[in-house]
């Protein structure tokens, strides 16, 4: 056996880049102040580098002769999760869940086997006892009939629980808290990160039991431990949202067996997550007509169009400099399109506070919002409202021109189904008409204001 020797490397937190000395800046991926230091243990054995394990006998097969027969999908009763999965669950994938604290993703977890009282599950718990876990389940209900809780972090114990088990599906909650004796760092650490996922891969690959993992994020939004985590799991899927309020968005940023342009969104209510599958109705107006200041955008997240009610606040600036504040959009974008205005269009907005804010505590980057940016803007600085069945689809370039969107048809469609009346779109894109909804087609800021305030 080889001589184990122990040394100290230092690892990006960000990346999982490698270095034998200290270094300011990681020289892979370029963050500043990423390195930690760890100890590694070289010439032991590794669990995830085993090659004793089953499967480490298969061959190398002509690609005519593998089986390309579609593969299993387990349903999770929860037709959001299981769209954004694809269509299901795979046999022998590995999903990680990620997010801030308190988003939710322990009670969706705990919520998928609550609802599949079919599939034996095994919900490895290392961050709330199995006391905490009953009390939970109480809350959300379901039948816990195949429901199994084991409260552990060493990885050993787990792996080989779950090989004597053999359940149809297995959570770990979460992987900075469990750790393998191969490695010496403490968990949390990216050796520990690194070797939980692969071995929970290995097992997943092995048995063909596919594992949900939960993963926290960093301050910085990225999965905490490296990025060699999203590398290692066949899906990736991160829950977004205010955790102050009750909306909650869970998107697949990676997927290997589905698009990952997709998006889900629950409500968190007294009973775990409930599934929004009309995400547009809360994302759009609950009064009545003549408010200023409002403006419904047409949008686009992936692969799903709603609709998002942008809203802003003009007022004469208190102070010598004027504030620009932008909640779930980008402020430089909102200072642009306010530059475009100022510039193209005539409007005086230097001396004004701007307030903007996206309705649910969604963030937005679809530039088809630049268009009802601009006209919730423009209706609280004159305190004029926009009619609640309007909405907009547009990009709104530097010259003050509009530009057309991707899938503008969509867009509109969708408009017209939630029983919109008039859209706004660019007048360079396709000019096709859909039923039930006035397609206004605009060029540029001014002919759309004009247009939109004084009716022309
Ligand atoms: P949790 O799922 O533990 O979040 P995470 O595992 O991502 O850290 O908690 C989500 C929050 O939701 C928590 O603050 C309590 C709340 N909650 C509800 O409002 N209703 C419920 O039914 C449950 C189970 C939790
Ligand atoms: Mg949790």
């Amino acid at each position: 056996m080889a001589q184990v020797k122990t040394k100290t490397v230092w690892f990006c937190k960000e990346c999982g880049n490698e270095s034998p000395k200290w270094m300011g800046r990681c020289p892979a991926c370029g963050e500043w102040n990423t390195m930690v230091e760890e100890t590694v243990v070289s010439g032991k054995k590794n669990a995830s580098a085993d090659v004793s394990v089953p499967g480490a006998s298969r061959k190398p097969l002509p690609l005519s002769e593998i089986d390309s027969s579609v593969e299993e999908r387990i349903s999770l009763n929860n037709a959001e999760v299981d769209r954004i999965l694809g269509g299901g669950l795979v046999e022998g994938s590995l999903v990680l869940i990620g997010g801030e604290p308190g988003i939710g993703k322990s009670t969706l977890s705990l919520q998928i086997p609550l609802h599949c009282p079919h599939l034996k599950t095994l919900y490895v718990t290392g961050e709330e006892s199995a006391r905490q876990v009953k009390l939970r389940a109480a809350r959300i209900g379901g039948d816990d009939a195949g429901c199994l809780i084991y409260s552990e972090t060493l990885m050993e114990n787990i792996l080989s629980q779950a090989r004597s088990i053999m359940p149809d599906l297995m959570v770990v909650d979460s992987v900075q808290t469990m750790f393998s004796q191969n490695v010496e760092s403490s968990p949390g650490s990216v050796t520990q990160i690194k070797e939980t996922a692969s071995m929970l891969l290995r097992f997943a690959k092995d048995t063909g039991i596919p594992v949900i993992l939960i993963g926290h994020i960093t301050k910085e939004g990225s999965i905490a431990g490296p990025k060699i985590l999203e590398h290692i799991v066949d899906v990736v899927l991160q829950f977004e949202g205010d955790n102050r309020g009750t909306y909650r968005l869970l998107r697949s940023i990676k997927n290997r067996f589905g698009s990952t342009s997709e998006l889900a969104v629950f409500e968190m209510t007294g009973k775990g997550l409930r599934e929004v599958s009309n995400p547009s109705e809360m994302l759009t107006p609950m009064h009545g007509e003549g408010l200023s200041g409002v403006a419904v955008s047409a949008m686009l997240d992936g692969a799903r169009p709603f609709l998002i009610e942008v809203q802003a606040l003009v007022s004469s600036a208190a102070y010598g400099t004027p504030q620009r504040s932008a909640t779930g959009f980008d402020v430089r974008r909102l200072n642009m399109l306010l530059a475009v205005l100022e510039k193209r269009a005539g409007f005086k907005l230097g001396v004004k506070d701007v307030f903007l804010n996206m309705a649910g505590g969604l963030r937005v980057n679809d530039p088809a919002c630049d268009l009802s940016v601009i006209c919730a803007v423009l209706s609280s600085n004159f305190d004029f409202a926009i009619p609640s069945d309007v909405c907009f689809a547009g990009e709104v370039g530097l010259s003050g021109e509009v530009r057309p969107v991707a899938q503008t048809d969509r867009r509109i469609v969708e408009a017209a189904r939630l029983g919109f009346k008039k859209i706004y779109v660019s007048s360079f894109g396709s000019q096709e008409t859909v039923a039930g909804i006035e397609i206004v087609r605009v060029s540029d800021v001014t002919s759309l204001c004009r247009s939109l305030f004084k009716g022309d």
